[in-house]
């Protein structure tokens, strides 16, 4: 995105990806984008296929003690959200950088950063079994939360923050038409379970589970009934079963790390932060991260003025700290964490009470939910 928007303002980039085009267009991620990451889609020409096979939804459900409630979102708050799974975004994406003949390398090894004090740092990287070296500008580490960038930062200038959370994500996705209109997250006993979907045909199912459960231990079997059962419900609802064609467990973590530059070094999005999936802010971040460096280095090149690159670590991570409690208020709401805590359960229930209630608490959740403007 970051390369599309530069490519936009006439500045030229190079992206470097490890993975190659296949894997990136294929891996299963997240599917909610906030209305601002679809305003800025749609404002760079990359909306048509969004707008087709994207799915407008105006509010969620919340399910617990057997009821399911709506929240309103777009009554509490103007906006919706889009459901539009990750990986279609990126294929969008690297086929308007490969429209427009954007450098954009895949398979791309032994990448490493020289020379990160000077004003012209390096990027060193073999490409179909040849070495290169990039000079630069800038280095904008979008890599990941494993990649090389954020490791290359001085320690001792930076501070990391860190939660690890004792559950995960058992996802599933299964041909079946939808369940639901709109997303159920769901608090039981047992643990927390998400209906959503991707298309018509396509739905995408999650439950709480041990961070280290193995695949191989869930029969589709006893997958649905461990949904059936977080889901249960007096609402005549009921999960619409089909065949499960791929099954992951995802780990949770909420991280940060400030700031997000050192010299001409920059990182955005999971480089610099982690958020756990609930209420799937992840990619909305990153989006609002390049968006915001893509602004900061036009000024730079059109009117020599470093103010909004100065300023960028700080204002990113206003959103950042935002999207992190969020993010971190949500899965505390909805997880459960053994029996040590049948406090906890009761502090929960009355947390969920109050939600699905008192339009002040709607509207917060609802608020944070839909994204907050860019
Ligand atoms: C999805 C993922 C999320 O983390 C979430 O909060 C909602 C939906 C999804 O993959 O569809």
């Amino acid at each position: 995105m970051l390369s599309h928007l530069l490519h936009l303002q006439g500045i030229e980039s190079v992206v470097l990806e490890t993975r190659s085009q296949q894997a990136v267009e294929s891996t299963i991620r997240a599917g909610v984008l906030e209305q601002g990451t679809v305003d800025l889609l749609n404002q760079t020409g990359l909306g048509a296929r969004l707008a087709r096979e994207g799915a407008k939804h105006q509010g969620i459900r919340l399910a617990f003690d057997g009821e399911q409630h709506r929240i309103d979102l777009t009554e509490l708050t103007d906006r919706e959200i889009t459901v539009y799974a990750q990986h279609e975004v990126l294929k969008d994406l690297i086929a308007a950088r490969q429209a427009a003949q954007g450098q954009l390398l895949f398979e791309v090894e032994q990448v490493s950063l020289q020379q990160l004090e000077s004003a012209r740092p390096q990027i060193h990287y073999r490409h179909l079994d040849e070495d290169h070296i990039i000079s630069c500008d800038f280095v904008i580490g979008c890599d990941g939360f494993h990649g090389i960038c954020r490791a290359a930062m001085p320690g001792g200038l930076r501070k990391d923050y860190t939660r690890v959370y004792p559950f995960g994500w058992f996802g599933i996705l299964v041909e079946a038409p939808p369940s639901c209109d709109e997303l159920i997250y769901a608090r039981h006993a047992r643990g927390f379970a998400l209906v959503s979907t991707r298309s018509a045909q396509v739905q995408r199912m999650y439950f709480q589970c041990d961070p280290q459960e193995k695949v191989e231990d869930w029969s589709d079997d006893r997958i649905w009934h461990e949904l059936e059962t977080r889901l249960e419900n007096r609402n005549g609802w009921s999960l619409k079963q089909g065949k499960i064609f791929q099954k992951n467990v995802v780990g949770m973590r909420s991280f940060v790390t400030e700031p997000m530059r050192y010299k001409r070094l920059l990182l955005a999005g999971d480089a610099a932060h982690i958020v756990p999936p609930t209420g799937a802010k992840g990619l909305n971040l990153a989006m609002a991260d390049v968006r915001l460096l893509a602004q900061a280095l036009e000024s730079l090149y059109r009117q020599g003025n470093w103010s909004h690159l100065d300023a960028y670590s700080e204002q990113a991570l206003r959103r950042v700290w935002r999207a992190e409690h969020f993010s971190w208020w949500m899965t505390n709401m909805l997880h459960t964490q053994g029996e040590s805590s049948s406090f906890q359960q009761r502090l929960q229930l009355s947390e969920l009470q109050y939600m699905v209630k008192s339009r002040s608490a709607m509207t917060m959740l609802a608020e944070n939910y839909v994204g907050l403007p860019f």
